[in-house]
C-alpha cells in the first residue's frame, strides 16, 4: 500500500521504533526484496512485502517473512497481521501458501487524518465508505 507518508525520513523511523523485524534480500549487492514488520505490543504487522520480479517464485519472501515471524515470536507477539488489496490475486496465493487466514469477519476502516471531522453526534452524516461504495451503518 503506497501512501503518502512512505518516504526515506519515515520510514527510517519506523525502523528505528521496530528495530530487528524487517529485512532485506540482496543479490550481488543489488536489493532484490523488502519486509517491513513491526509490532504495537500485541500484534504484528507486515506492512510491505515485495519481491523483485525477475526473483519471484524462489521463495524471497516466505523467507523473509518466516524471519520477520520469527522475531516476532521472540519478542512474545503470537499472532501478525497485513492488509492485501481485494484485487491482488498473487499476494493471496502467497499469504495462503505460508498458512496465513483470510478475516471475512474485519473490514479495513480509513480516517483521513487531515481532514476535519464534524463534531460527533447531531448533523454528523455517514459518507460513503471509499471505493466500496458502502455506507457505514
Ligand atoms: C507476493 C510476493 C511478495 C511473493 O514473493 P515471492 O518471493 O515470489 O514468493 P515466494 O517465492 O516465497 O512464494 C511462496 C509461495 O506463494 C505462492 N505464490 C507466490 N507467487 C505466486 C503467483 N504469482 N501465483 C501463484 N502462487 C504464488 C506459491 O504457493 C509459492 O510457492 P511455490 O513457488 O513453491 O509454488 C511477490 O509476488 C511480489 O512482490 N508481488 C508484488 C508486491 C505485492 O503484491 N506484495 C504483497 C503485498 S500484501
Amino acid at each position: 500500500m503506497r501512501i503518502a507518508a512512505d518516504n526515506q525520513v519515515s520510514v527510517a523511523g519506523f525502523l528505528h521504533r521496530n528495530e530487528g523485524f524487517s529485512f532485506v534480500a540482496e543479490a550481488e549487492g543489488e536489493l532484490i526484496g523488502n519486509i517491513l514488520c513491526g509490532h504495537d505490543g500485541r500484534c504484528g504487522y507486515v506492512y510491505h512485502l515485495a519481491v523483485s520480479q525477475h526473483s519471484r517464485r524462489e521463495g524471497l519472501a516466505s523467507a523473509m517473512l518466516a524471519s520477520s515471524i520469527e522475531a516476532l515470536r521472540q519478542h512474545g507477539i503470537a499472532q501478525c497481521h497485513t492488509f492485501v488489496a481485494f484485487r491482488n490475486l498473487t499476494a493471496l496465493k502467497f499469504w495462503r501458501s505460508v498458512g496465513g487466514n483470510l478475516r471475512p469477519d474485519l473490514r479495513v476502516v480509513t480516517i483521513d487524518v487531515e481532514e476535519r471531522l464534524p463534531p460527533a453526534g447531531k448533523g454528523r452524516s455517514h459518507g460513503p465508505m471509499l471505493d466500496t461504495g458502502t455506507s457505514l451503518p
